[in-house]
């Protein structure tokens, strides 16, 4: 079994954008083990931050499974079927999605569930440009919450894309609850079209997540930069520094921020003491043996159909059957 959960206190339901992070932050940083939520990384100037990690030579995955997407993706529209119903968990107008949709034979319909309104609305707008004929239904909702999706209709399969490896950033216990509540919702002889890092040496994996440039650096860093922008913080950036710990023995990157020395900071009119070299931890990122990955799935009512590898074996696309 890998790892064991230490369970965040959830927001309030009707709890949304700027509130949502209030919460979520000063709750993070009240706990014993200080820790901030891994989405809210992902604002406007993390998310450009993040589309150049994706570029870095360093950063093997999006290379390897957009590889695989390029190789294999004849193969996953067999596997898929015609007239299936295609949901994203993120909102997709990158080359993958295009790649996937395009080699669809007569897919039904498209939905794509992301928590920001502005890039589901943006990306659903550019791919509905490029494929003209398809039904493109955006779902503004947060996956990692539980979600709903009206009944599939059939007749093709009702198919989940969840690709770059962003079942990794779940724990475990919250992996195998996402993954669930997919099987659910894809219903009977519904599927899933999923990437994921697999373990591998930690020379490889580790300056993945510590580039030479310092970009993994800044995105991390960002968070605070974030907090002092939009949550009154007085974060100094120069007090904490990035740091990425691949803990093979727990099939995972650990990432967080750690305080080079004792001081307070400031969040919302709140006050936090930091400790010389006390960690935020601020995002997990599973790289599990295919072992693993295949008893959590399994867990959740899965079956693999069909994998597929880049030529160094680095990433795995899966299509996993409801089983
Ligand atoms: N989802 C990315 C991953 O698991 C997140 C990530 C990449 C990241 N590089 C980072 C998070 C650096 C914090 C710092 O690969």
């Amino acid at each position: 079994m890998i790892g064991t959960q230490t369970t965040i206190e959830r927001p309030p339901a009707q709890l949304c954008g700027h509130a949502a992070f209030r919460h979520d932050v000063l709750n993070g940083l009240g706990l014993p083990k200080k820790r901030i939520p891994c989405k809210y990384l992902y604002d406007e100037r993390g998310s450009a931050l993040f589309d150049q990690i994706c570029e870095l030579d360093e950063y093997y995955l999006t290379r390897a499974e957009l590889a695989i997407l390029e190789r294999h993706v004849d193969e996953m529209a067999e596997a898929i079927g015609p007239e299936s119903e295609v949901v994203e968990l993120g909102s997709g107008s990158g080359l993958k999605t295009r790649l996937l949709l395009g080699q669809l034979v007569e897919p039904r319909v498209y939905y794509p569930v992301e928590i920001s309104v502005e890039p589901l609305l943006r990306s659903a707008a550019e791919l509905s440009e490029q494929f003209p004929d398809l039904t493109i239904l955006p779902v503004c909702d947060d996956f990692t919450a539980d979600f709903e999706l009206p009944p599939a209709e059939g007749p093709g399969r009702r198919v989940f894309y969840f690709p770059g490896s962003t079942i990794g950033n779940f724990r475990p216990n919250a992996a195998l609850r996402l993954l669930r509540s997919i099987a659910r919702l894809a219903g009977p002889g519904g599927g899933l079209l999923i990437g994921i890092d697999i373990d591998k040496d930690p020379a490889i994996v580790e300056p993945a997540y510590n580039d030479r440039l310092g970009v993994s650096a800044a995105f991390n860093l960002n968070l605070l930069a974030r907090i002092n922008r939009e949550l009154e913080g007085d974060f100094d950036l120069d007090a904490f520094e990035h740091r990425a710990e691949y803990r093979r023995d727990e099939e995972r990157v650990e990432l967080s921020l750690v305080s080079r020395r004792e001081h307070r900071v400031r969040v919302a009119g709140r006050v936090f003491a930091f400790d010389d070299g006390e960690p935020i931890h601020t995002e997990d990122s599973y790289k599990y043996t295919l072992e693993h990955f295949g008893r959590l799935t399994g867990r959740a009512g899965f079956a693999v159909e069909r994998q597929w590898f880049d030529s160094d074996r680095l990433f795995c696309v899966q299509f996993l059957g409801v089983a």
